[in-house]
């Protein structure tokens, strides 16, 4: 082993006393030492950052705004650079941006000034792409300063200001490096944010299309599709369900009736009840609706409170027969929400319900229609949102419903 660390460094001349040898081969390994030193802080340091950057996938994961993402990207960039600031430049406007845990002491200073001071290297960033440490700044009371170009697709081309307060490490090249994969990252991140954004209003305009659609054909259901994915919601928030499973109840709720497309028109809007074999055609419409939607992966989350927002609470409902909790909670909700509108609309052979005389028929049928506990929800949700003002369908006008919240 010695052998080898003395071949690897500079030999000695020839003749060199066994001394100059030893002090050779010690000053060699004192390099070597420094080295290994400097290697495994460099390791370490990428790891940090690393654990940052996957720190910033999870937490982004489970957002879709873009300006959620934006927030959360920069914040955690702050961090990972240990700012004590970061600022965002853009369209002529400058921000403070909200730190992650993990960053230096901050330092306060009203975005105004930040610009005020660092105009002339913010708009040579802007331009030129490039990313300025300026150590020290005096006009910033010492602090140390990196500005870095951020794109944002769509947007104006902007300049984070990330600082250092006074008596802070400066910036070195390894914060600079760090800073462009970071904001080169966010921007990527943020361009497929803004390409889901486009599916999803790509999505949500094939379900208004195919809600018009339905209207178009069924008289009775103008706008009652709508009512249905308001009421869905209510429902849902008031039984805590999350953000994401809010929207696919709005979803079902507005698809809901979307196989009455396969059910022939002189059957939907028949002024008189229908024959035994007409309501058997009807009674399809869940499952042509569950067909029809089933081949868009999109429509995925609404697919079995289509199918089954007809199942009653007993069992004696349609298409399944299904029961209880074999029946998704989405579709109990749906099947509540459902039933109040068509109670309190018009229907070609009967007036609407008023309210109060919809929601006594809700109860009274709770337990063997609909499932007890989400008609219960639903009420105190009704009776919650009207006391709050809020527009929901059947609450607004003409104060909150007759029947009382539970509690
Ligand atoms: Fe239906």
């Amino acid at each position: 082993m010695k052998a080898s660390l003395v071949s690897a460094c500079a030999v000695p001349p020839p003749g060199s006393s066994p001394a100059a040898l030893e002090a050779a081969l010690q000053t060699r390994l004192q390099e070597m030492a420094r080295t290994k030193a400097a290697v495994e802080q460099e390791l370490l340091q990428c790891r940090a950052q690393l654990d940052r950057a996957f720190a910033v996938t999870e937490q982004i994961a489970g957002l879709r705004d873009p300006d959620d993402i934006e927030e959360a990207l920069l914040g955690h960039y702050g961090a990972m650079l240990h700012a004590g600031g970061v600022y965002l430049d853009r369209a002529g406007c400058t921000r403070r941006v909200g730190l992650s845990p993990g960053a230096m002491p901050p330092v306060d200073l009203v975005p105004a000034d930040v610009r005020a001071a660092l105009a002339r290297h913010i708009e040579s960033v802007r331009i030129g792409r490039k990313t300025i440490v300026v150590p020290a700044a005096p006009e910033l009371g010492g602090a140390h300063v990196l500005l870095g170009a951020f794109a944002r697709p769509g947007a104006e081309a902007g300049v984070v200001v990330v600082l250092r307060g006074r008596g802070a490490p400066a910036f070195e090249t390894s914060d600079v490096l760090a800073s462009e994969s970071m904001l080169l990252y966010g921007a990527q991140i943020l361009n497929n944010a803004l390409t889901m954004c486009h599916l999803q209003r790509a999505a949500v305009e094939t379900v208004y299309a195919l809600v018009n659609a339905i209207d178009a054909k069924d008289n009775y259901t103008s706008d009652h599709s709508e009512r249905v994915g308001l009421l869905a919601r209510l429902t849902g928030q008031a039984l805590g369900l999350p953000k994401e499973r809010l929207q696919a109840l709005e979803w079902a709720g507005l698809l809901h009736d979307v196989g009455k497309i396969g059910i022939p028109e002189k059957i939907l809007n028949k002024p008189g009840r229908l024959t035994e074999s007409e309501f058997a055609q009807m009674k399809n419409h869940p499952r042509i609706g569950h067909d029809m939607l089933s081949p868009v992966a999109r429509f995925a989350p609404v697919l079995e409170a289509v199918l089954c927002h007809h199942e009653n609470h007993d069992g004696s409902g349609y298409p399944e027969g299904l029961a209880g909790q074999q029946i998704p909670l989405d579709a109990r909700i749906i099947h509540v929400a459902d039933i109040f509108d068509a109670l309190t609309t018009r229907r070609p052979y009967r007036n609407g319900y008023d309210r109060l005389h919809a929601l006594r028929l809700l109860e009274r049928d709770a337990g063997r229609v609909t499932d007890p506990h989400v008609t219960r929800i639903f009420i105190d949700a009704l009776w919650e949102s009207a006391r709050g003002g809020a527009n929901v369908p059947g609450a607004a006008a003409g104060g909150p419903p007759a029947v009382p919240p539970a509690s």
